[in-house]
């Protein structure tokens, strides 16, 4: 077993241990991936500013998130076909989570419904909802998570249309995988993922399967999106959402000044600057370097959470520096999940944590509400 010190080391393992669709799914972004990588690159041009001879004992990372208090300012992202990386995924993630301290977001593309999350987990966890055309469907999810005791609804707006990534074009991913010759000969490599499988019922779209209507193909990712996700979603609709659910709401998917204002304005709680990961538009610019200025425009009026690129505690630090209250982690996370299930996923929580506490250490400070752009180099990081 080899000495994991970081989060490429689980990586590295899930890439190994996972079947390829859905390694390749995660490790993915659209079109040329360009947006995918700045998003990571981008946090490799900002630099820190070492500070000595300052009082670094008793630190702490703690703060809240929409009112939650964590452990440090970090959730875990809704990622699709969570459960596919790992037997029954999304309820050891958000197992990994509750122990850590820090909220769990459940996808609606995830494979463990949020029936089997809550029947597992005592802390609540965070729900995401995409806008689907039927509304019934989406008044009863939404029931759905207010009897799960969610703490809180995520709204992701940018994934009205489905961005091409082409591996899983390749790949013909689906959930569970076809019986194809090609799988096959690829399952037969990866022994540990499949009796895991063979262990759980969970291997298709839990909170979806029996609930909406309309779709062709219910393995498909793609045949749900395209069929059922609403191109039409627009800020009435979030309304109608705010309205339906009642309580925390968090808006994630904003690149946009002008949208982060409307989204200031539609009551919201909190909003995600996020490209999905490089998942979608690319050709976008970085969430980080998107940052500054969304938090210069509305950070007084809502809180602001960002995501995409995030692979350790120093980008955590240097997010929060700019301005982001929390940021989300999905492939750290998936990687973890991959590589050793439930203890991976608290693997990467911890690599996560150390690097942050230590990083704030250097910097000169012990308690990360007073950490702010000070900690940055002139000149190296994204203005406003
Ligand atoms: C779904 O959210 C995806 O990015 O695949």
């Amino acid at each position: 077993m080899p000495v994991i010190t970081n989060i490429e080391d689980l990586r590295v393992l899930a890439e190994k241990r996972v079947p390829r669709m859905f390694y390749d799914y995660a490790d993915s972004g659209s079109w040329t991936e360009g947006t995918y990588r700045a998003n990571e690159e981008d946090f490799q041009k900002i630099k820190l500013r070492q500070r000595v001879a300052v009082n670094m004992e008793n630190r702490t990372t703690a703060t809240k998130m929409v009112g939650l208090d964590v452990k440090m300012p970090v959730a875990i992202a809704p990622v699709g076909l969570t459960g596919m990386q790992s037997a029954d995924g999304e309820i050891k993630a958000a197992r990994a989570a509750e122990k850590f301290g820090i909220p769990f977001i459940l996808s609606t593309m995830s494979i463990c419904s949020m029936e089997d999350v809550a029947a597992a987990t005592t802390a609540p966890f965070i729900y995401q909802l995409y806008m689907m055309r039927d509304r019934e469907a989406m008044a009863n999810m939404i029931e759905r998570a207010r009897k799960a005791k969610c703490s809180a609804l995520v709204l992701t707006l940018d994934l009205q249309v489905i961005g091409q990534r082409h591996k899983d074009l390749k790949n013909g991913l689906t959930a569970p995988p076809s019986p194809t010759i090609a799988n096959i000969i690829n399952l037969m490599t990866k022994p540990r993922w499949c009796l895991g499988m063979a262990g759980t019922k969970r291997h298709t779209f839990g909170n979806l399967v029996g609930h909406v209507k309309g779709v062709s193909n219910m393995k498909s990712l793609s045949s749900w999106t395209n069929e059922q996700f609403d191109p039409r979603l627009s800020w009435e609709d979030v309304a109608w959402v705010k309205a339906q659910w009642g309580g925390k709401l968090i808006l994630k998917g904003i690149q946009d000044v002008e949208d982060a204002k409307l989204a200031a304005q539609s009551g919201a709680d909190a909003i995600v600057v996020s490209n999905h990961g490089g998942r979608q538009l690319d050709g976008a610019q970085s969430s980080i370097e998107a940052l500054p200025a969304i938090v210069a425009a509305v950070g007084d009026q809502i809180e602001v959470w960002m995501d995409g690129g995030i692979r350790s505690g120093q980008d955590v630090l240097k997010a929060w520096a700019l301005g982001a209250r929390g940021v989300l982690i999905g492939r750290a996370m998936v990687y973890g999940l991959g590589a050793m299930g439930e203890e991976g996923v608290t693997k990467a929580l911890q690599i996560i944590h150390k690097e942050l506490d230590v990083t704030m250490a250097f910097c000169g400070h012990t308690n990360i509400q007073n950490v702010n752009t000070n900690i940055l180099l002139p000149g190296t990081f994204p203005t406003a």
